[in-house]
């Protein structure tokens, strides 16, 4: 902070201030994980500076020896870690990168089918308040009474309405997804299978969440959520997809740039290297383990217990309003909170998943303090 604090001291200050309320508050979405002070450096390295349409040794500018070397050992590092043919690591974010898979493989007007945002899903996978349900025709699923997925009836549904792609991923479904029946469900119907992983990523390279990779056909993924990363995305092509679509690789990068984006944030994909090179050490596999505690509701006495003198009282201290805590089991509990209180998802249903040991809280719910200020 030494130069912007001579530069221009009032953002210095209010950045000063974020720091603090960053250490003093308990942030509970993995949009909000903290990455490392490595992470940072890259981002806020010179790389800056570099402008860079194109893809590694094929730019439109010169001076690429080094950018070029940069974003090629990052997508080698991302191939390498989730075991995929392809990797493309532009998109601006995870929002972008499924607009990009979309336009990648469909017309105006095709359809896509993915989870209902209020179940658990993402404004992406095709929801009306989303362009992504604009420009596609959207049909969504929808969980069953019982908070799952009900696999039967996504088929159903897929037979009928013949989607070009089925999204499976979530954005607040703490249950391991069934990639391999999502896959099976694709190939009845010949659609593409997106995985959208964004919220599992580094669960999945700790080996704490099962892989897409070998039942999907692309995948897509932010990098700044379990991953650790710095804001960005990364769009994944299996050995399936390749098998499904030799052009997909191809397609996906023309869809990337220069159909959608213009010069990639080398400073974004350099941190997004960081990310996956900490990722490969042996103490990311704890951290990872530790966060999927959270998920593994299904396994009954696990080291997670249900607390809620504890949750009340984090939640009263925090200033938290809880309208209504359903127990679903010993391990988990949904929230529902408070219309008063409103939350970063206070229009969508409220609907968060918090869960509970005695010694640790699992963050992954909102923090409404903030929202309220
Ligand atoms: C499953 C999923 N996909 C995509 C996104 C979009 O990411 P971004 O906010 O980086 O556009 C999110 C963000 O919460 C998400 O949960």
């Amino acid at each position: 902070m030494k130069y912007i604090k001579k530069v221009d001291p009032e953002l210095a200050d209010l950045i000063k201030k974020e720091g603090e309320r960053q250490a003093n508050t308990l942030m509970m979405i993995p949009s909000e994980n903290i990455a490392s002070y490595a992470v940072e450096e890259a981002v806020g390295s010179l790389l800056e500076n570099k402008y860079a349409e194109g893809y590694p040794y094929k730019r439109y500018y010169q001076g690429q020896k080094y950018v070029d070397k940069i974003e090629a050992l990052v997508i080698d590092r991302a191939k390498k870690i989730f075991k995929v043919e392809y990797a493309n690591v532009q998109p601006y974010s995870g929002s972008p990168a499924n607009f990009a898979v979309y336009n990648a493989l469909l017309t105006p007007g095709d359809t896509i089918m993915g989870l209902a945002l209020n179940f658990g899903g993402h404004l992406t996978h095709g929801s009306p308040a989303s362009a992504t349900s604009k420009y596609f025709k959207s049909v969504q699923y929808e969980l069953d009474n019982n908070g799952l997925i009900n696999y039967e009836k996504v088929l159903n549904l897929a037979k009928q309405i013949k989607p070009k792609i089925i999204i499976a991923g979530i954005t607040a479904y703490p249950r391991k997804l069934d990639w391999q029946k999502f896959f099976e469900i694709a190939e009845n119907v010949n659609a593409y299978l997106l995985c959208d992983i964004s919220h599992l990523a580094g669960l999945i390279i700790g080996k704490a969440y099962p892989s897409p990779v070998p039942y999907s056909h692309i995948i897509t993924t932010t990098t700044h959520k379990t991953l650790r990363g710095p804001r960005g995305a990364m769009i994944l092509i299996t050995k399936k997809g390749v098998e499904k679509d030799p052009e997909l690789p191809k397609k996906i990068d023309r869809s990337v740039f220069p159909q959608l984006q213009g010069g990639p944030h080398i400073n974004t994909i350099a941190g997004i290297g960081v990310a996956l090179k900490e990722a490969t050490k042996p103490n990311y596999k704890t951290y990872s383990k530790q966060i999927a505690l959270m998920l593994d509701a299904s396994k009954p006495g696990t080291i997670l217990k249900l607390n809620l003198n504890e949750l009340k009282e984090v939640s009263d201290k925090k200033g938290i309003a809880f309208e209504d805590v359903v127990k679903i089991n010993e391990n988990l509990v949904i929230v529902k909170l408070s219309d008063k209180g409103g939350s970063t998802y206070s229009f969508f249903n409220d609907i968060e998943v918090i869960a509970f040991s005695d010694e640790e809280y699992y963050i992954f719910t909102v923090d409404l303090k903030q929202a309220n200020e």
